[in-house]
């Protein structure tokens, strides 16, 4: 059984023509990690909004079709209930931050306050994922004093600390370095691996390829490619319309015609797939002398 389930999804925005997500269908199994890629306005944001609720329930405009998340339906449920279940880390952080809190920890701590868990367990678990997000340091700082990268992990973190069954996360890395980006898709896999659903909106393809589970590419509002991480990440059509592509399936993609990737190897997406293959061409031809 799926637990986020999407059939025929079409949603426009108020007074749009256009629509934003187009006959969209969708499942996505418990614990799975699935990355959402595409171009600028392919809607990403927009399929994000619409598994957290956000449409139809603070976006009006009209959306057709099902969003079944563990069996409830979004028009079945109120915003407040959907969002215990799903949790929305916003694109930009600034969105996230409550404004009412002086300090990293209480603004983490702000969901698990209003939700009226025990004092001592919020400690807890507020400790717990300032820990795992890696951001114990800056736990008495001002949410407004970080920097986006920063600001990115208390968007994370408030949103794991309410322990949502699914995740669903809108370019979380975008302000981040890549060794902030690096703990970061490590920490939702390890969310993954516990059980929680994860659907990351992103465009660093080298980690999807390492982390994700399998790739959905969005172009103009459908599902143009999915699949596994690698057969999406390295198929031809994403270059024509203007996805973005590993540098390192670019250069093997380059180097194919001249003889110097090997035909029978899949392209690379990550460094270390692009070493391995340039390696093996090497020792194949020192064998042949
Ligand atoms: N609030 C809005 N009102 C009207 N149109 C919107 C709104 N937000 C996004 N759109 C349009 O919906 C489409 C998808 O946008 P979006 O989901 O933000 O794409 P992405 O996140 O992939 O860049 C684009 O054509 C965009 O212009
Ligand atoms: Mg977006």
């Amino acid at each position: 059984m799926p637990i986020v389930k999407l059939q025929q999804v079409t949603y426009h925005y108020p007074f749009t023509e256009k629509p934003a997500l187009q006959d969209i269908n969708l499942e996505v199994e418990e614990g799975e990690f699935v990355a959402v890629i595409g171009p600028n306005g392919a809607g990403k944001s927009t399929l994000c909004y619409t598994l957290a609720g956000f449409i139809p329930h603070f976006y009006k405009g009209e959306l057709k079709g099902i969003v079944e998340v563990d069996g409830v339906l979004v028009q079945d449920s109120d915003l407040s209930d959907w969002v215990l279940k799903v949790g929305l880390v916003f694109q930009n952080p600034f969105n996230q931050i409550s404004g009412a809190k002086y300090t990293v920890f209480e603004e983490v701590a702000f969901g698990l306050e209003n939700s009226g868990v025990p004092r001592s367990e919020i400690i807890r678990r507020v400790e717990e994922v300032l820990q795992m997000t890696g951001i114990a340091d800056l736990a008495d700082r001002s949410p407004y004093s970080l920097s986006g990268g920063q600001q990115q992990r208390v968007a994370l973190a408030s949103i794991l600390v309410m322990q949502p069954k699914v995740l669903v996360l809108d370019e979380p890395t975008s302000q981040m370095d890549p060794i902030g980006t690096r703990e970061v898709f490590g920490v939702i896999r390890q969310m993954a691996e516990q059980g929680m659903t994860v659907v990351m909106a992103e465009h660093k393809v080298e980690w999807i390829a390492q982390f994700a589970d399998r790739v959905i590419a969005l172009w103009e509002g459908k599902i143009y490619l999915e699949g596994k991480p690698h057969e999406v990440l390295t198929d031809e059509r994403l270059v024509e319309k203007g996805f973005g592509v590993s540098r390192y399936t670019t250069t093997a993609r380059l180097a194919l015609p001249r003889g110097l990737w090997q035909k029978e190897r899949p392209l690379p997406v990550t460094l270390e797939e692009a070493v391995a293959g340039f390696s093996a061409l090497r020792n194949a031809r020192r064998k042949q002398g």
